[in-house]
């Protein structure tokens, strides 16, 4: 089955360190938006997409890796901790967003040289191509999928959980909700808040949502975020304290709305907000995460947030001090590694730290 030809309606994801970094353990850093960019289109625009999937013929996936001059700039590798379980079969499903390219990429290698069954849930068919072809030929598996997923896109949400429910009947036992974006430079406005936070927070969310009933009991939930977005970001005490109050998802809406007003109203100084859009939408995303862990607690269903560090992909212009196999590492770890017991929790470098 062929997948529809997609059109690029979503500017590349970009992300430009510059001063006024704080250091985290691994040189993860704060960022600054800068008026570059791209124009700003998170909504309204035409799409025809459809989710539909593949399994890519050998020829097919090497010809379209060749087509896409498919860089070789990622890296995978994961070194399973000596003692602990090896609780995965070739059963055990993993659906990776964003996995075209960058950490994402480097994740969903490392899901398939375990012997899990990958899906390559990519907005491009052929970026998702060539990101399968290499995952395939780099790690000798041959089950991973391809589906096309844009986050930001409600219809596209909805058309990859039809295709999940059709095509992974017996559900989903990992989802890595990798996919984001930043601007690079300085841009800062409305339209940019509103993209910024339909993809990094609205489109994890409704992923989330959208796949509830299909990730497994016990069940494994990583939402890659930032240490742009901890909550230390907030200076204004009232502000900060709606986050670390908020006890549902609505509260979190509410919260990232109000960040899009005020920058539109031009109060979002006075009413707190920090100027960085790429940061307030992480810490949405990380305080969905906090919540999203409660609702699935029952299930049993281990939910983590986590940076993966100053990585060195597009997003950073290459400038990361990690190789992707390192970005991914700590990703990894989650899905694959941690006690179900410790969900609800934000980690880097594979620790546990608060929100
Ligand atoms: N790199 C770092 O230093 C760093 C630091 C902290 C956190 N992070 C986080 O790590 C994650 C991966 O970043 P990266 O550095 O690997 O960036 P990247 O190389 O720019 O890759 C981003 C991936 O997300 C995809 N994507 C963007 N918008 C999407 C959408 N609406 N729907 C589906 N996929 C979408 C991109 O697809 P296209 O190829 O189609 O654009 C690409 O596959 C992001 O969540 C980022 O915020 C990165």
């Amino acid at each position: 089955m062929m997948m529809h030809a997609l059109s690029t309606r979503i500017p590349p994801s970009i992300y430009t360190p510059s001063q006024g970094f704080h250091k985290c353990s691994f040189a993860c850093r704060v960022l600054r938006q800068s008026p570059l960019a791209v124009p700003a289109r998170a909504e309204g625009i035409e799409s025809h997409r459809r989710s539909q999937v593949l399994r890519t013929t050998a020829l097919g996936t090497l010809l379209s890796a060749f087509h896409m001059g498919s860089s070789k700039a990622e890296t995978f590798g994961f070194d399973i901790p000596a003692g602990s379980e090896k609780w995965w079969t070739p059963e055990t499903t993993a659906v990776v967003t964003g996995a075209n390219k960058g950490i994402g990429w480097a994740i969903a290698a490392n899901m398939a040289a375990q012997g899990i069954r990958t899906v390559v849930a990519a907005r491009d068919e052929g970026r998702g191509k060539a990101a399968v072809a290499r995952i395939q030929q780099e790690t000798g598996s041959k089950d991973v999928l391809l589906a096309q997923l844009d986050i930001s896109d409600g219809n596209s949400v909805s058309a990859f959980a039809n295709w999940s429910q059709q095509h992974l009947p017996k559900g989903i036992d990992i989802l890595v909700n990798n996919a984001g974006v930043a601007y690079k430079g300085n841009a800062f406005g409305p339209d940019e808040a509103q993209f910024t936070l339909s993809t990094n927070f609205w489109g994890t969310k409704a992923l989330c949502e959208a796949l509830n009933s299909q990730i497994k009991d016990g069940g494994r939930v990583v939402n890659v975020c930032s240490v742009a977005g901890k909550l230390r970001i907030i200076k204004d005490q009232a502000l900060q304290q709606r986050f670390e109050t908020a006890s549902s998802p609505g509260d979190v809406e509410t919260l990232a709305k109000k960040f899009v007003d005020d920058v539109r109203a031009g109060r979002h100084s006075q009413e707190g907000w920090p100027n960085s859009m790429y940061g307030v939408s992480k810490l949405c995303e990380s305080t969905y995460t906090r919540i999203l862990a409660k609702q699935l607690q029952p299930r049993r269903v281990t939910v983590s947030a986590c940076c993966p560090g100053y990585v060195s992909t597009d997003m950073s212009s290459h400038r990361g001090v990690k190789t992707t196999a390192e970005g991914a590492d700590t990703p990894t770890f989650l899905a694959l590694v941690l006690p179900a017991e410790q969900t609800g929790q934000w980690w880097t470098d594979r620790q546990s730290q608060g929100f």
